[in-house]
């Protein structure tokens, strides 16, 4: 059966393959389930997966319970989502988005084993926050067909995906991945490959100059965060979003934009890299600048 969305002349023929089931990945399977597309989604730790489908549909029933979609919207978005055990399966994918772990081997590894599943005209993106597109897209015999797709956490609530166009990504591509992002409900804004991209340049050097006020002891970290709160509107502060996305994250974010950039500025803080050195992450381990239930 052929289905199109009215607005970006979307196909909802050809199935959406994600790598990764971790935070963001999950976050990715759950919004194009529910816009309509089937998804097949491949993590290398099974239990990932499984774990995956049980918030994903924990997040679907509170969905219902407020009345955001019916019972059977909800069973239909669990329908759609196909759990494999190998990524040879991708064979008839329209978009493949990697989304596991922010380490260049890994997803070169993956790029590698995929370029010859996929079909030539599949979409090959990353949902890397700050590795180079254009170096990812080049373990692939597709660059043309390669982008970064960055989501942002919570996927399912936050509005943005930052679009960031390789060297050779075609506009093709981009076109067809901005419809996609349409599709799902994003808003695409178009980005080109530099470290950071837009958000994480901007983001990243507020973190850390919060981390570093801390570590200066001039405030709390409650004062910290509601100065930002209160005084600019911020929904959380920059404390509190370091611990969501992830203390070790936020590290490696740094890390890239001080080696590729080569100021100063953007130098990790101290207390960053000690707090990741002691196994505190954040929410996924329950403590970092603050603790969590
Ligand atoms: N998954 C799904 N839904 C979630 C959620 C999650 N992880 N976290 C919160 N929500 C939902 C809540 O369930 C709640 O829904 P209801 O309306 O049904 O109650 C709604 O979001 C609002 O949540 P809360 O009332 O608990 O709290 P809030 O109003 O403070 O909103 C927030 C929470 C949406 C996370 C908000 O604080 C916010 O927007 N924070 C900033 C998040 C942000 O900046 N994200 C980007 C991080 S950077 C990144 O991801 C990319 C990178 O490269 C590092």
């Amino acid at each position: 059966m052929s289905e199109t969305t009215p607005m970006s002349n979307v196909s909802k023929d050809k199935p959406i393959a994600v790598v990764g089931a971790g935070t963001m990945g999950r976050g990715i399977v759950q919004v194009f389930a529910q816009s309509g597309f089937d998804v097949l989604v491949f993590d290398a730790n099974s239990q990932a997966v499984d774990s995956a489908m049980g918030t994903i549909k924990k997040i679907l029933d509170r969905n219902v319970s407020k009345e955001r979609m019916t019972s059977t919207q909800a069973e239909e978005t669990i329908k759609r989502i196909a759990p494999v055990r190998d990524m040879k399966e991708f064979a008839t994918a329209q978009l493949c988005i990697e989304a596991a772990s922010e380490r260049p081997e890994i997803k070169k590894d993956i790029f590698r084993a995929i370029d010859g599943v996929l079909s030539d005209d599949a979409i090959r993106a990353t949902n890397t926050s700050s590795i180079s597109i254009t170096e990812l897209a080049a373990v692939t015999k597709q660059p043309k067909k390669f982008i970064g797709m960055h989501f942002f956490n919570p996927v399912p609530i936050m509005k943005l995906v930052e679009v960031v166009l390789g060297l050779e990504t075609s506009e093709d591509t981009y076109n067809r991945t901005h419809a996609l992002a349409e599709a799902v409900g994003k808003t695409p804004l178009r980005v080109n490959d530099h470290p950071g991209f837009v958000s994480n340049r901007i983001l990243m050097p507020m973190i850390n100059e919060a981390i570093l006020t801390l570590q200066d002891g001039v405030a709390t970290a409650d004062a910290i965060d509601g100065v930002m709160k209160l005084g600019m509107a911020h929904p959380m502060g920059p404390l509190r979003l370091a611990d969501l996305i992830g203390l070790d994250v936020c590290y490696d974010i740094l890390a890239v934009l001080h080696r590729d950039l080569g100021e100063d500025k953007y130098r990790p803080a101290p207390l960053l890299r000690k707090m990741v050195l002691a196994g505190r992450l954040g929410n996924k381990t329950k403590k970092g600048f603050y603790e969590y239930e």
